[in-house]
C-alpha cells in the first residue's frame, strides 16, 4: 500500500553531545567567476544599490541566511589572481584575462571592495592566496596590506586607498585545489607541500594570529585522493590548522533514490580525510589536531552543458547558473546534517556558492533577486542550528541503490541550544513514497515542547523556482507533539523537515 506509514526510532539525550558547533560551518563562497559578484552582490546600476554599488536586495537574502564566513575571492580564479588589481582607484584597475573561467575581469571589485560588502552583510572574510602563478612574496604582500596597522609599505598603501584601519582577516586559504588539472599552475603533493609550508611560514611571521587551510584533494574521486592529503599533510601539518574538502553531487542519471543517498559518500569522505590527518598526526608523534575545512560543497550539473556554450572573454557571462529542484534541496539537507555529525572536526565549510554561480540566491541583472530551492535547507539549519550537536541514536529502515547499500530511509542531525532552552531536530527522509513515523524518546529533555515543525515537501521532484515564482518553499504544518517524554513525528515522503522544541515557561 503506498501510503502505508514507514517506521523508525531515535533516542536524543543531553549527553550525547559531539561538540560545540562552530558557527562557521555554516559559511558560503564568492568567487570571481560568472556573475557572483558582477550582477550578484554588486551592481551600481541597480535600484537597490547602495553607494557602493552594493545590491541591498540581495544583501537582504544574505543577512538572513545568517552567513558567518565568506570566502574570496576564489576557487580556480585565485590561481592566477593578481590581488595588486584589485586595489586603489577603480579607474586605473586593469582588465585581465581571467584564465580559470576564460572572462575578462574588470576588477572593479576587489579586496577592499569585498571587505566592506562583508562588513555590512555581517559576516567574515575568509581569504585565499594565489598559490598558483604566485607564491609567498605574494601572500605575505597581500597580508601585510590587509592586516598590518600602519608605517610599513603594503599597510601604508591601504591606509591611501582610504582604509585607516587594518581589515583583520583571520582565517585564510593557502591556495585552492592544487591538485586539479585544470587548476592554473597545478602542483604535485611534493611541491604544493613544500609551497604552502613555507609561505605559512612566512605568513605566520606578518601576522601570528592568523588561521590558515592547507589544500586538501579537489574531491574524493581524485586519483591523488587520499595519498594527496597524506603527503601534503607531512608538509603542513603544524603549521595549518585545518585541511580543505571540496565535494559537489549531481543526478546526471535521474537516480532519485541514488541521488539522495549520496550524503553518505560526503560522509566517507570525511571520514577519510579524519583518519588520514590522524595517521599524519600519529606519525609526526603531533599533539596537535587537524581540523577540516568543507569550503566548497554543494549540487553542481545542472548548467554544465549551457556553460559550454558561453563566448570566451565577455564580463560576468551567466556561468555555473545551476536551476536547483525540490530533490536538490533535500540532498543539501543532508549534506548539513553530514557535516553537523561531524561537529567535532569540521569546523568551517562553505556552501559553494552565494549568489547566481551554483547558489541559493539568484538574481536578474537590474531586476529581482530570489530564492533557489536550496536556499530553505541552508536557511533554516543556520539560522537554527547553533549550540550543540548531540548523536541521534537512529534505527530506520534502510534500502539499496545503485551506488550505495543500506542506506537509512532517516537522515538526521539534532542540536541543543542551551541558551536558548531548544532542541532543533533536523531530518530528511529519503523514502520516495510513504512518510515515516518517527518515535523519539526525549526523555532527557524534560518540560521541551514543539514550537514548529517546518516541512519542506513537493510531489514533483524536478520542481524548480524561477524569479518572481516559488514553487517550492516550505510550510510549517508538520505532524508533531510531545507526550510523556516521546516526540511522535511523521515525515512525509520525500521530504525534509525541521522540528524546533523548546522548554514550555
Ligand atoms: O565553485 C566552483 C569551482 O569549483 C571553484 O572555482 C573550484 O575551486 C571548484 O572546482
Amino acid at each position: 500500500m503506498v501510503n502505508e506509514t514507514v517506521k523508525a526510532k531515535m533516542v536524543i539525550d543531553k549527553e550525547f553531545q559531539i561538540s560545540e558547533i562552530d558557527p562557521r560551518v555554516y559559511g558560503s563562497f564568492i568567487e570571481h567567476l560568472g556573475r557572483a559578484v558582477y550582477g550578484g552582490i554588486y551592481e551600481p546600476e541597480h535600484p537597490t544599490a547602495d553607494e557602493n554599488g552594493f545590491r541591498q536586495d540581495v544583501m537582504d537574502l544574505v543577512k538572513e541566511l545568517q552567513v558567518p564566513i565568506v570566502r574570496y575571492p576564489g576557487g580556480n580564479m585565485v590561481s592566477a589572481y593578481n590581488w595588486e588589481d584589485g586595489v586603489g582607484p577603480k579607474e586605473d584597475r586593469p582588465k585581465r584575462l581571467e584564465l580559470a573561467w576564460r572572462v575578462t575581469e574588470t576588477n572593479q571589485v576587489g579586496t577592499n571592495e569585498f571587505v566592506d560588502w562583508a562588513k555590512a552583510a555581517n559576516t567574515d572574510v575568509m581569504m585565499a592566496i594565489n598559490l598558483g602563478t604566485r607564491g609567498i612574496d605574494a601572500a605575505r604582500n597581500l597580508l601585510e596590506y590587509c592586516n598590518h596597522p600602519g608605517g610599513t609599505y603594503w599597510s601604508d598603501l591601504r591606509k591611501s586607498h582610504g582604509y585607516e584601519n587594518p581589515h583583520n582577516i583571520k582565517t585564510w586559504c593557502l591556495g585552492n585545489e592544487m591538485d586539479g588539472p585544470w587548476q592554473v599552475g597545478q602542483k604535485t603533493a611534493y611541491e604544493y607541500g613544500r609551497l604552502a609550508s613555507e609561505t605559512a611560514k612566512a605568513m605566520r611571521l606578518v601576522d601570528p594570529e592568523i588561521e590558515l587551510v592547507s589544500c586538501g584533494s579537489s574531491n574524493s574521486n581524485m586519483p591523488t585522493f587520499p595519498n594527496w592529503e597524506a603527503e601534503t599533510l607531512e608538509h603542513t601539518y603544524e603549521v595549518a590548522d585545518y585541511i580543505s574538502l571540496h565535494q559537489y553531487y549531481g543526478n546526471r542519471s535521474g537516480d532519485t533514490a541514488n541521488y539522495l543517498a549520496k550524503s553518505m559518500d560526503m560522509e566517507d569522505f570525511i571520514q577519510t580525510v579524519i583518519a588520514t590527518c590522524d595517521y599524519i598526526k600519529a606519525k609526526k608523534r603531533s599533539k596537535k589536531k587537524m581540523y577540516l575545512s568543507f569550503d566548497e560543497w554543494n549540487v553542481w550539473f545542472h548548467s554544465n552543458e549551457q556553460d559550454k556554450e558561453i563566448e570566451p572573454w565577455t564580463v560576468a557571462p551567466p556561468q555555473l547558473e545551476d536551476v536547483y529542484t525540490f530533490e536538490d534541496a533535500l540532498l543539501v539537507g543532508s549534506m548539513l546534517n553530514t557535516m553537523l555529525r561531524h561537529s567535532d572536526r569540521v569546523k568551517i565549510a562553505c556552501m559553494a556558492q552565494l549568489v547566481n554561480v551554483i547558489a541559493p540566491i539568484m538574481t536578474e541583472n537590474g531586476g529581482a533577486a530570489w530564492k533557489q530551492t536550496i536556499f530553505y535547507p541552508y536557511y533554516y539549519t543556520s539560522v537554527y542550528g547553533r549550540g550543540v550537536a548531540l548523536n541521534p541514536v537512529v534505527s530506520s529502515p534502510k534500502y539499496d541503490s545503485k551506488d550505495f547499500t543500506d542506506v537509512p530511509y532517516l537522515d538526521s542531525s539534532v542540536v541543543y541550544n542551551e541558551e536558548k532552552e531548544e532542541l532543533v531536530v533536523f531530518a530528511t527522509n529519503r523514502h520516495l513514497e510513504k512518510p515515516l513515523e518517527v518515535d523519539i524518546d526525549v526523555r532527557s529533555f524534560e518540560g521541551f515542547d514543539v514550537v514548529e515543525h517546518v516541512v519542506l515537501e513537493n510531489e514533483d521532484a524536478k520542481a524548480v523556482n524561477l524569479a518572481g515564482q516559488e514553487n517550492v518553499k516550505p510550510h510549517a504544518n508538520g505532524e508533531s507533539y510531545v507526550d510523556d517524554g516521546k516526540l511522535t513525528s511523521v515525515f512525509p515522503k520525500f521530504s525534509w523537515n525541521m522540528i524546533r522544541l523548546q522548554k514550555k515557561a
